[in-house]
């Protein structure tokens, strides 16, 4: 089946998603871990980048990021090639540039840098011919680094937590959205919309879900992200919800997320 599509399709460009939403702890990073280890999975070659200091994306693959010496940081901005940087991971078909709290510092240092917002897609062009998807992990903000995202991605997945206030601050990311639109990157658009925590016993959940399909229709993906302990628990395990709990909630809502992604491009 895999090697058919890879035949039919002999590689062309990796589909750039970046994963975004300004706000902090609305699964912007279980999203990006998930959906990278489970496209990996269906066999699609994939990259994750992490782009926020945090390094979120990267510990919850189990690298360890005070260990490393090099991380995207040195591909934006000390001319390291992003090749470089790439790492497998336990996921056969998954690779990683991660993030270092070095990074932190990119967000300065890009202000003053020459064609500052178009970093990351310069850096990431030599490889897009080598993966089918590249998954960007974005930090919870809208600096230089998200615009870089913005700018190196095709589509953006939008992580929107099932809790009060899911759409505030959102016309704010449209606003940029727009604005990188016009001046940076004409082709992006969003790609799907991911809602996260659901509880089906909740009213809430329910009506939030109802609320953000108001708003974008059917760019929401048909998938809904259960709340799961088990979601929470893996990235302290440095593994994938597919690896710590493969037949579990959690698992088999990235693989439908997934899934749909994959029918949508
Ligand atoms: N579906 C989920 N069920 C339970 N906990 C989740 C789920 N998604 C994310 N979390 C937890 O919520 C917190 C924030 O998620 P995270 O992906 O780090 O958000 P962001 O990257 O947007 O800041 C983390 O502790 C994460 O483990
Ligand atoms: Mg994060």
């Amino acid at each position: 089946m895999v090697e058919t599509f890879e035949n039919v399709h002999s590689p062309g460009q990796a589909r750039v998603f970046a994963v975004v939403n300004q706000k902090g702890g609305v699964g912007k990073s279980t999203t990006a871990v998930n959906l990278s280890a489970c496209l990996g999975e269906l066999g699609h070659k994939t990259l994750l980048l992490d782009l926020d200091p945090q390094g979120n994306a990267t510990s919850g693959y189990g690298l360890n990021r005070s260990q490393r010496s090099e991380c995207v940081y040195d591909a934006l901005l000390s001319d390291v090639p992003l090749e470089a940087l790439i790492e497998p991971v336990e996921i056969e078909h998954v690779f990683v540039v991660p993030a270092t709290i070095q990074l932190a510092g990119a967000e300065i240092e890009l202000v003053s840098a020459l064609s500052r917002e178009n970093r990351l897609k310069n850096v990431l062009a030599p490889v897009l011919g080598d993966f089918e998807f590249v998954i960007i992990d974005c930090p919870p903000s809208l600096g230089l680094l998200t615009i870089n995202a913005l700018t190196a991605a095709g589509g953006l997945i939008i992580p929107i937590q099932c809790e009060y206030y899911a759409l505030e601050g959102l016309s704010k990311l449209l606003d940029s959205v727009r604005l990188v639109r016009s001046h940076l990157n004409a082709n992006l658009e969003v790609f799907g919309v991911a809602m996260t925590m659901y509880d089906s016993r909740t009213r809430l959940s329910q009506q939030v879900v109802e609320e953000v399909r108001d708003f974008f229709e059917d760019r929401v993906f048909e998938t809904l992200i259960p709340r799961t302990v088990r979601l929470s628990e893996s990235p302290s395990f440095g593994q994938p919800i597919t690896l710590y709990d493969p037949l579990g909630k959690g698992a088999a809502a990235y693989r439908s997320l997934a899934k749909e992604v994959v029918s949508r491009v």
